[in-house]
């Protein structure tokens, strides 16, 4: 065991936290503070997070903010209040009682800087390091707890929180994301009421289909997009998770987020750590839309798989061809998007399968060959079909997954997740069933197909990676009667495994995480994957909400999204290609169509606006967000910005109207993020009326753009459809020299 005081805390607390008190911990990033009283022998206690502080604001700040609560409360002395760790020793005693035994900061070799403020039980033989990391520039922390079992009995944890915050009632908005497969990251925003709220994900394998494990916290009423303190909170974790706010008679809400414990009981052997996913906090006075850059930024720098390199534009075949794969088809939609411009063309579902061929969702997965019947020349021959025309090559693969219709499932009954003695509860296309991720047997398997498959057609540029059912019916053959309750813990736990190994033989290829769609948003994800299909909801109209959403946490960079056809598969909406494109154009663009059913003309245009695209795309997918006006306004119009997050030289503004009405009020939208002294010169991108508009290669100051704005022209001219609802546009904005 540790000794209970390290006597080189305080100073070493003092020496590593410039200005900080003694006792004290200042975590600090560029603009924001952490403060906690970490005085040796006594339970941590939190003091303060916001704007940075200054020295003197450090030494007195208990006078200026008498209350003060634990920097993270466990079960025990109060039980009354929400706590962050709860836990049962060997003997059945249920409460911790923990003072600081050990602070330490250390520089890693990326810069990053670690704080961890280590507890020891006065009593048990038990242990929790608070950890804080922060990255040089970056405006966020990390915080996490690691809990070590220093004893010679089994600890059951019976929650394992990886952060709380108390944050001062007042008129706290918090906006979230909710949802459903189809119209994922919508926008909901309401006052915290009293009691408890909680924010949750129970689905095993997916998290971000219906709610995010992402939160904004409005600190000055109703947030607003470009001004006003704003907490943001984001759980980097794929599994299932619990944000809570308890708002209770102490004048504050305490926010506490991590791994949701439900059914999730984790029996920690001596000896053994248990380590928290991440929680990601950021603050900023800039409103809501400061919080998404320095998610964006953070995320994009350390989180993202490939962050700042730039995206490929893509066709995927799903809403071409879905299940009807065959090299003539593949060939045709590679020779079409190589000619419109397009640099990858991704094939879908239904490639694999020779006993059971893969016609529909109810077979084959698992059964990872070629089904020779539609490609006679395998991988191999897609390869070389999108080499000869210039294209790189991409392939789904779900391989969490199998049917109870596949020789893989004949071969592996036990490697499926389902209650021991209990029927076999099947997903989707009634055969689908998830793999056992807890069984390293299941994991290598996994590992060894994507191996396989990589080795043998070593020019795969681009795999979606999908996930298609939740663990529909608890239960594992590998753990042991007393571990089920860790399933879902392991589930996750495998998976990172599994990517973790597949990107380290694989570095460069690029990864989607689709789940369902938009199954898998979250910065846990992210480290694996280099971007996450949105929805399956191609819709633009319902594009707009679900994007702006999706923008609060995570960058353009990360969000795939796709040109489809018209009608919309989903929605059934009729929308024009420029209105379609122009929505697709502010994600990472793609395409989700069969080319064949494009005229010339259409793909004319599509050409025109991929070049465009390309042309802005470093500012798109690696510029900082402003949204200017949200389509949940109920104006009928949205309208966002990036721009160049360097020096403001470049901006890409994007404006979509949705609503038709005659005599409709349009509002005029001011700009945001340029240089109040540089001139910039507009330029129309996807352009299709003959007629530029008035502005066209005008030049206006950054003052006036922000202050005053440029009035949008609704309505196109010119082409047989392009008079109707539906009007967008994209402009482009270079400064000059
Ligand atoms: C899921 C994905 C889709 C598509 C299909 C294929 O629904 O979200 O994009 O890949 O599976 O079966």
């Amino acid at each position: 065991m540790k000794p209970l005081y390290a006597l080189t805390m305080t100073l070493l607390a003092m020496s590593l936290s410039a200005g900080a008190a003694p006792g004290q911990v200042h975590v600090s990033t560029p603009a924001t503070s952490l403060l906690i009283d970490a005085s040796a022998g006594e339970a941590p206690r939190f003091l303060y997070y916001g704007a940075r502080l200054a020295a003197d604001d450090m030494s007195s700040i208990t006078e200026a903010a008498p209350k003060s609560f634990a920097a993270y409360p466990v079960y025990g002395s109060y039980p009354e209040k929400e706590s962050a760790m709860s836990v049962t020793h060997p003997d059945g005693n249920m409460t911790l009682d923990m003072a600081v035994s050990d602070v330490t900061a250390t520089g890693n070799p990326d810069g990053s800087q670690q704080t961890v403020v280590t507890m020891t039980d006065r009593r048990y033989p038990f242990t929790l390091r608070l950890n804080y990391l922060t990255y040089p520039g970056e405006d966020v922390i990390e915080t996490w707890v690691e809990a070590e079992n220093t004893g010679s009995g089994t600890v059951r944890l019976d929650r394992f929180m990886s952060g709380y915050l108390p944050v001062r009632n007042e008129d706290v908005h918090v906006s979230q994301l909710y949802g459903t497969w189809a119209n994922e990251g919508r926008v909901e925003e309401a006052r915290l009421p009293h009691g408890l709220k909680v924010i949750k994900n129970k689905d095993g394998v997916r998290n971000s289909h219906t709610a995010h494990a992402e939160v904004m916290m409005s600190l000055d009423g109703p947030g607003r997009e470009r001004d006003g303190r704003v907490i943001g909170a984001a759980l980097c974790y794929g599994g299932n998770y619990k944000l809570m706010f308890d708002t209770d008679d102490s004048g504050y809400h305490h926010f506490f987020a991590g791994i949701n414990e439900e059914n999730s009981a984790y029996m920690l052997d001596p000896g053994e750590t248990f380590v928290t996913p991440p929680l990601a906090l950021t603050y900023s006075t800039n409103g809501m839309g400061g919080v998404s850059r320095n998610f964006h930024r953070w995320g994009r720098n350390h989180k993202l798989a490939h962050g700042n390199e730039p995206r490929k534009v893509l066709l995927n075949s799903w809403e071409g061809v879905y299940f009807d794969i065959n090299q003539a088809g593949m060939e045709a939609m590679m020779t079409d998007i190589a000619d419109m411009g397009g640099e990858l063309f991704v094939m879908d579902d239904g490639w694999f399968g020779t006993r059971y061929p893969r016609d529909n969702d109810s077979t084959s997965l698992g059964d990872w060959t070629v089904d020779t019947r539609k490609l006679p020349g395998g991988i191999k021959a897609l390869c070389d079909a999108a080499e000869e025309r210039g294209i790189d090559f991409g392939i789904w693969i779900e391989p969490e997954m199998t049917n109870t219709v596949s020789e893989f499932f004949e071969k592996h009954p036990d490697y499926v997740i389902n209650a021991p003695g209990r029927d076999l509860v099947q997903g989707r296309g009634g055969t689908q069933l998830v793999l056992d991720l807890a069984n390293p047997e299941v994991r290598d398997m996994m590992v060894n197909m994507v191996d396989t498959l990589m080795a043998a057609n070593p020019r795969i540029d681009y795999i979606k990676w999908d996930a298609n059912a939740p663990i529909m019916s608890h239960g594992s053959k590998y753990l042991p009667a007393d571990r089920q309750s860790h399933l879902y813990i392991e589930y996750h736990r495998g998976l990172r495994d599994v990517i973790d190994r597949i990107r380290e033989k694989y570095p460069d290829v690029t990864i989607q995480a689709c789940a369902s769609g938009g199954g898998r948003a979250n910065w846990g994800m992210l480290p694996g994957f280099d971007e996450f299909w949105v929805s399956d909801n191609t819709d633009a109209v319902q594009r707009i909400f679900m994007q702006w959403g999706t923008s609060y946490f995570f960058p353009a960079i990360a969000m795939a999204s796709h040109i489809s056809a018209s009608p919309n598969h989903q929605t059934r909406r009729i929308l024009p290609l420029k209105f379609r494109t122009d929505v697709a154009m502010s994600g990472r663009l793609g395409m989700e169509i069969q080319p064949r059913d494009m005229t010339d003309e259409e793909k004319g245009q599509t050409r025109r606006a991929i070049a465009d695209y390309k042309r802005v795309r470093d500012v798109v997918q690696t510029g900082d967000l402003y949204r200017l006006l949200s389509p949940y306004d109920g104006k009928g119009v949205a309208s966002l910005m990036y721009v160049d997050s360097d020096r403001a030289d470049e901006a890409v503004f994007f404006w979509w109207k949705f609503v038709q009405e005659c005599a409709m009020d349009i509002p005029r939208v001011t700009m945001d993020g340029l240089d109040p002294d540089r001139l910039y010169r507009v330029e129309e991108l996807n352009r299709i009326d003959p007629t530029p508009l008035p502005y066209e290669g005008k030049t206006f100051s950054g003052r006036f753009l922000m202050d005053h704005g440029l009035e949008m022209y609704p309505g196109h001219t010119g082409e047989w459809n392009a008079a109707n609802d539906w009007s967008s546009r994209v402009l482009h904005l270079t400064a000059a020299e």
